[in-house]
């Protein structure tokens, strides 16, 4: 199955992001990415970013390969609408949430429109620009708050507290149909090129060290559990996954 994605060459990169901006503005926010001062320069770079007038573009070997318009398209179109129902307790929103593994954030922006605060955890460059880009320029009246960094090492910081609700959708790297969308296969590539792309513990471990009263994971859909806690767990289904949430009122995962 890996191969088969890889072999895909033009979305293999190699090396860190560099980019520049056409309208000579620079975002806001600061970006984890280097910014350069011409076009030549940038272009240089066989992996780079640039932001146009109204888009992000992601330039491979000279061709856009993504842009955030296509990108957020489905979050406009609002077919990321099931994690509103998946995300409910008792028939209501929690007012806050940690998205563990926010990605491109589509399902953490589809969360913030229905007036959640989300704080947004991803490990990834990437992701991480594309989203700080859809938060500055496409919707700038949400809340969400985003953190660079792995799950665990946020959640350290958060230990002497107990977590409310917190939200991951773990790359599926058995499944071959997240990968055969090209969002997917990005990140996939973005994990494998900085982390060693395998399926890694260290978001479970991270769970299971603190004190989290709602958990949801997504899950391929005939998954095991993740946890047999003695809790209630509420499976909620869609064609291709499962939304598993956990209701553990501040018990520790074991
Ligand atoms: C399937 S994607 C999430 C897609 C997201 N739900 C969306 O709507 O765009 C999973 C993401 O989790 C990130 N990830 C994996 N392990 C992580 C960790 N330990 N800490 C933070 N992010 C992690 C990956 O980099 C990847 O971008």
């Amino acid at each position: 199955m890996v191969d088969s994605v890889s072999a895909s060459s033009e979305l293999i990169f190699n090396g860190h992001w560099v980019a520049f901006s056409k309208s000579n503005t620079l975002p806001k926010e600061p970006w984890p990415v280097q910014w350069v001062e011409t076009y030549d320069e940038c272009a240089r770079h066989p992996y780079h970013l640039l932001l146009d007038d109204d888009n992000l573009l992601l330039i491979v070997h000279g061709q856009c390969v993504y842009s955030a318009k296509e990108c957020y398209q489905t979050v406009l179109q609002d077919q990321h609408g099931f994690i509103r129902t998946a995300v409910k307790r008792k028939n209501k929103y929690p007012t806050e949430l940690i998205d563990g593994t926010a990605g491109w954030g589509r399902e953490a922006l589809t969360l913030a429109l229905a007036g959640i605060k989300i704080f947004a955890i991803e490990r990834a460059e990437l992701p991480v620009i594309f989203l700080k880009y859809a938060l500055e320029f496409i919707f700038p009246q949400t809340f969400i708050e985003v953190h660079h960094q792995p799950l665990d090492e946020y959640l350290q910081k958060q230990s002497h507290q107990i977590i409310e609700y917190i939200y991951c959708d773990p790359l599926f790297f058995e499944s071959k149909r997240s990968l055969s969308k090209k969002s997917m296969q990005l990140l996939y590539h973005e994990d494998r090129r900085l982390f060693g792309g395998q399926q890694d513990d260290s978001l479970l471990k991270a769970l299971k060290g603190h004190h989290i009263q709602s958990l949801l994971i997504k899950q391929p859909k005939n998954a095991p559990r993740l946890f047999n806690n003695n809790c209630v767990i509420i499976e909620r289904y869609q064609k291709t996954c499962r939304y598993d949430l956990y209701c553990l009122n501040g018990a520790q995962l074991y």
